[in-house]
């Protein structure tokens, strides 16, 4: 099987240090299609990077057919198959997600700059840099070229710390709750939702609402937690979350290139497919299903109740305002 050629930014930086061996040892395109990995970082990082390829070198792993490190984003783009845009200034404790949109909403107008002329027009993107959503339509606007339905943001890692509340609320394993939504921005006004999860309870299947039996929590306490969940980690940690945030990458891009068959799983997509009354020209996180290598489709349909409603267009207020805000910026 040819190789595919996959870049990866903010090579040099944590979320980047935990990726790499999943996305080098099959975890993501599959156990038996090697990889070229394509490792972007800035110039000063260069040495720090160096260490990173010897590390990957080192691991010895069959599928990695070629690793090149590179401060040149014509040349990390150059053929690319699959994106994972991880590089940016991330967010410190303190800091507000709208403080970062002035540092790096610039960078992803240069990538998409760059993969509109040297990448593959089949390419397939994930932004995980903060504010993904609004950098995720910034890459996406200044690539013309390449259609709108090949850029994504990253909502799984929401996605998983909603699962795994759920899971913590009942007592069951994670892989026992399906379904969890996240609608939205990738910041704190997300709306985390169970309406249509389900659950495997003592073996049997059930509606998560009628498993949890607790209104208040689904609607509140529940939000809350996941909303703040990252903002948590950072106050702990000092530093944002890194090992959950690659595992959820490794999820996302899975899922897409090789399908996330029944379940419903939550990717910020190009919002112009959607029913739900969300504004257009959006990345907007909504239930999605993928076919393997395919395209993503918005699950339109599902009912919205008016509490919903509100959350709903509450987040879309906000990504309004960032892409308005980003759009300025780099017009400037
Ligand atoms: P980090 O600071 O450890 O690494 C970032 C790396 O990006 C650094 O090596 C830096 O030199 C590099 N970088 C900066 N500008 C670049 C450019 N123009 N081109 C290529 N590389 C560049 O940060 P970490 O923890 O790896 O986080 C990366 C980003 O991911 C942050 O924006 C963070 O807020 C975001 N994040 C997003 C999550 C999500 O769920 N969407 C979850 C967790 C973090």
């Amino acid at each position: 099987m040819d190789p595919i050629r996959v870049v990866i930014t903010g090579a040099a930086g944590q979320i980047a240090y935990s990726l790499l061996h999943s996305v080098a040892k099959g975890d993501v395109f599959g156990k038996d299609q090697p990889v070229e990995l394509m490792l972007l970082d800035i110039e000063p990082m260069m040495t720090v990077l160096g260490g990173v390829v010897m590390e990957v070198m080192d691991c010895s792993l069959p599928l990695v057919r070629n690793v090149v490190p590179t401060a040149d984003p014509m040349v990390a783009f150059k053929d690319a198959d699959v994106a994972m845009l991880v590089g940016a200034m991330p967010r410190r404790e303190g800091m507000e997600r709208k403080d970062l949109l002035k540092a790096n909403v610039k960078i992803f107008k240069a990538q998409g700059q760059a993969m509109d002329d040297v990448a593959k027009k089949t390419i397939k993107v994930v932004v995980v840099g903060n504010p993904a959503n609004t950098n995720a339509f910034i890459c996406a606007k200044y690539a013309p070229s390449i259609p709108k339905e090949n850029f994504s943001a990253l909502t799984r890692l929401d996605q998983n710390r909603a699962q795994a509340q759920v899971a913590n609320k009942l007592g069951i394993p994670c892989n026992d709750v399906n379904n969890c939504i996240i609608w939205g921005n990738h910041s704190s006004t997300q709306f985390p939702d169970v309406s249509y999860a389900t659950v495997k309870v003592a073996g049997k299947e059930l509606e998560a609402n009628s498993a949890i039996k607790d209104d208040h929590w689904v609607r509140n306490d529940f939000i809350s937690t996941v909303q703040k969940r990252g903002a948590c980690v950072i106050a702990a940690r000092k530093l944002s979350s890194a090992m959950s945030a690659a595992n959820a990458i490794v999820d996302h891009v899975r899922d897409w290139w090789q399908g996330s068959g029944d379940r419903m799983v939550s990717m910020a997509v190009w919002s112009n497919d959607n029913k739900y009354g969300i504004a257009s020209e959006l990345m907007y996180s909504f239930p999605v299903k993928t076919a393997a290598k395919g395209k993503i489709e918005i699950v339109n349909g599902l009912k919205i109740e008016e509490w919903q409603r509100e959350r709903m267009d509450l987040t879309c207020k906000e990504l309004v305002e960032e892409r308005d805000a980003a759009l300025a910026e780099c017009e400037e």
